[in-house]
């Protein structure tokens, strides 16, 4: 068995979404504790920005006719792809940033969808496999707060993940990390503690079932 995992913050150190992601791959360790974790990490080892466009570009390029720039994007779009065809199970884990999707993420992604076996109109390669997302924001975006519907980034990754790319996804989200970091938002420390107190457990159980699950025929 062979975990794929996607972190997208752009830190290393103190990065939520890093500590919440390891509480589901522990637990998934501890269910395949000689197996293999294959890790990417596209906010600190970016997809180049200049790779989607060439990718996209290949496509409608004959093959004896592409440029050294399009063939690398295309190897490196099918090699992306390769990683999580391998994998029995996925995990990703990615941040909010200025209301929208890490751009880390979303390069990623769109490179990904280049490669035939992940392009529109065919069934995705790794549909029907499980697959966690760790999701992280520093403010909340809950219904009634006053930014309700500025978080731009769970839904469309949730549409990319679960609706496109066919997986068997169960979401962890963790809001308010930067109680502690940010003074206005001190008031929210309670209210902080008990997010992060069911982030890690939602972590734990949904690592528990990824674990558990297999990958289901699309
Ligand atoms: C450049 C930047 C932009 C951010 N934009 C937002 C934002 O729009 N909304 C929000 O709630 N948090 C925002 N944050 C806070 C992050 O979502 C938060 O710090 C999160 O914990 C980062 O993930 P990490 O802890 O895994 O590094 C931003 C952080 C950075 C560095």
């Amino acid at each position: 068995m062979t975990l794929f995992r996607l972190d997208a913050s752009i830190r290393v150190d103190g990065s939520h979404s890093r500590e919440v992601a390891d509480l589901v791959e522990a637990e998934w360790a501890a269910t395949h504790p000689d197996d293999a974790v294959v890790r990417r990490h596209v906010g600190t080892e970016p997809v180049s920005a200049g790779a989607w466009a060439a990718a996209v570009g290949a496509a409608y390029t004959p093959e004896g006719e592409r440029s050294i720039e399009q063939r690398s994007a295309v190897a490196q779009a099918a090699a992306e792809v390769d990683a999580l065809v391998a994998a029995d199970a996925l995990l990703f884990a990615v941040p909010l940033y200025n209301f929208g999707v890490s751009q880390h993420f979303k390069t990623w992604a769109d490179l990904v969808i280049t490669d035939p076996r992940m392009a529109a109109g065919v069934t995705p390669a790794i549909a029907g496999k499980p697959a966690v997302l760790v999701t992280v924001r520093g403010g909340s975006y809950a219904a009634g707060t006053p930014r309700e519907g500025w978080d731009h980034a769970s839904g469309w990754m949730r549409r990319i993940l679960a609706d496109v790319w066919q997986l068997d996804l169960t979401v962890v989200e963790k809001e308010f990390t930067l109680v502690g970091v940010n003074p206005t938002l001190d008031q929210f420390r309670d209210l902080a503690d008990e997010l992060g107190r069911k982030a890690e457990q939602d972590a734990r159980d949904h690592g528990r079932a990824l674990a558990a699950r297999r990958p289901q025929a699309a």
